[in-house]
């Protein structure tokens, strides 16, 4: 087995973080690695999740297993969260909800039950997208397309190439997209091209798969249900696959769901029994501590109060440095126009860099961006950026 056995390629962006580490200039600065840090450049525990995690340190009274797809008050916290407590669909139960293993393993149950109960079915993903997603729908044997995304002539959304593709896309086939805060270029529709998007799902028979890594991060955790608000139609199809990494700081906790919406509570009931025989196969059943910090947090209208306003200061922050950004550039006398990273959403923008330019701030400046001009905007604070601008300003 093992004698002549190759070495697979390494991560990517898990390369350059070893780069990075190795690299002896103090002044190095990391925006590759994709997790939020502060204005101190640390990624530290919310205050939120500390006092839950108190709270259940006192509480917790069993490590028993949960089931196969979770706490039930886990799922009904999910769903409140992505959709909002009244929501039509929550009230009729035609939606159900698996806690999963970070929203990797939501994607990747997502794929297995598609491959178990449509097998002919392809998933349509955007170009560029996160380089996880082939690889998760890939290994659950399912076919891969693309539809374009990106325009780099104007560094936005190529929305009459996207909308146009998924007017070819055949019936049943699905759509995977980016809640919010789409990975890797930043760019998300606008309210009203979700609902050119909504349209064309419809009328073709297309199924969504929203990916939701980044809720609270765009513009606030309401608004950025939008896209999947907007999807929601009388009796339509979705499946959401939410990540609480990012929004709850539960990184390493492994803390996501898998909500599938159906059209009626019978076929909730139908989808969930395949979900759960994904789940037995692979993992078994889910890991608890995160999902119960998230329970504990949303269930109590005071901390959820406070981990609202954790959210938003950091939604803020983002955006503020974003601002930032592009002023210290100008401030720096550089002439392209770079407002756009200004106009994107989340932690992520496609800065229009070249590889070329990217490799040139590695190794002369030690700064650390992806072969695609990939920034980590929340890398940036009042410390960095300014040697930031001046580097790139260089580069350029
Ligand atoms: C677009 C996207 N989807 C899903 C995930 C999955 O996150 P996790 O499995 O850590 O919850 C990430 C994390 O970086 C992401 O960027």
């Amino acid at each position: 087995m093992f004698e002549t056995l190759e070495k697979a390629p390494p991560d990517a962006i898990f390369g350059l973080i070893e780069a990075y580490k190795k690299d002896p200039k103090p002044t190095k600065v990391n925006l590759t690695v994709g997790v939020y840090q502060d204005k101190e450049g640390a990624t530290t525990i919310f205050r939120t999740v500390k006092l839950a995690e108190a709270r259940l340190l006192e509480e917790e009274d069993t490590k028993s297993y949960l089931g196969i797809d979770g706490s039930p008050a886990y799922a009904t916290a999910v769903q409140e969260l992505v959709l909002g407590a009244d929501h039509e669909v929550i009230a009729s139960k035609r939606a159900v909800t698996a806690q999963t293993p970070g929203g990797t393993a939501a994607l990747r149950v997502g794929a297995e039950f598609i491959k178990r109960v449509k097998p002919d079915t392809r998933i349509w993903m955007s170009d560029p997208t996160w380089p996880n997603h082939p690889q998760i729908f890939g290994a659950a044997g399912i076919e891969i397309e693309t539809y374009p995304y990106f325009d780099s002539d104007t560094n936005g959304l190529a929305f009459d190439e996207m909308l146009a593709a998924l007017k070819q896309i055949p019936a049943g086939d699905v759509v995977l997209l980016h809640g919010c805060c789409h990975n890797p270029t930043g760019d998300d529709p606008t309210p009203e091209q979700w609902g050119q998007i909504a349209d064309v799902i419809e009328e073709r028979g297309l199924l969504p798969f929203v990916d939701f890594a980044y809720q609270g991060l765009a513009d606030g955790l309401r608004e950025d249900a939008t896209g999947i608000l907007t999807l929601c139609r009388p009796g339509s199809e979705m499946l959401v696959a939410s990540s609480f990494s990012k929004n709850f700081g539960l990184y390493n906790e492994r803390v996501g769901a898998l909500t599938l919406v159906t059209p009626s509570e019978e076929a909730a009931q139908a989808a969930i029994s395949h979900v759960k025989k994904c789940i037995r196969a692979n993992y078994s059943n889910p890991p608890s501590h995160g999902a119960s910090i998230i329970i504990t947090v949303l269930n109590d209208p005071k901390l959820r109060a406070q981990w609202e306003d954790e959210i938003q200061a950091m939604c803020d922050r983002i955006n503020r440095v974003r601002r930032l950004f592009v002023e210290t550039l100008a401030a720096k006398g550089v002439a392209r126009d770079f407002s756009f990273i200004a106009r994107q959403r989340g932690i992520f923008s496609y800065t229009g860099l070249t590889k070329e330019q990217a490799q040139a701030l590695r190794e002369k400046h030690s700064i650390y961006i992806l072969d695609s001009g990939r920034i980590n905007v929340a890398g940036m604070n009042e410390y960095n950026i300014d040697a930031i601008c001046q580097a790139i300003a260089e580069v350029l």
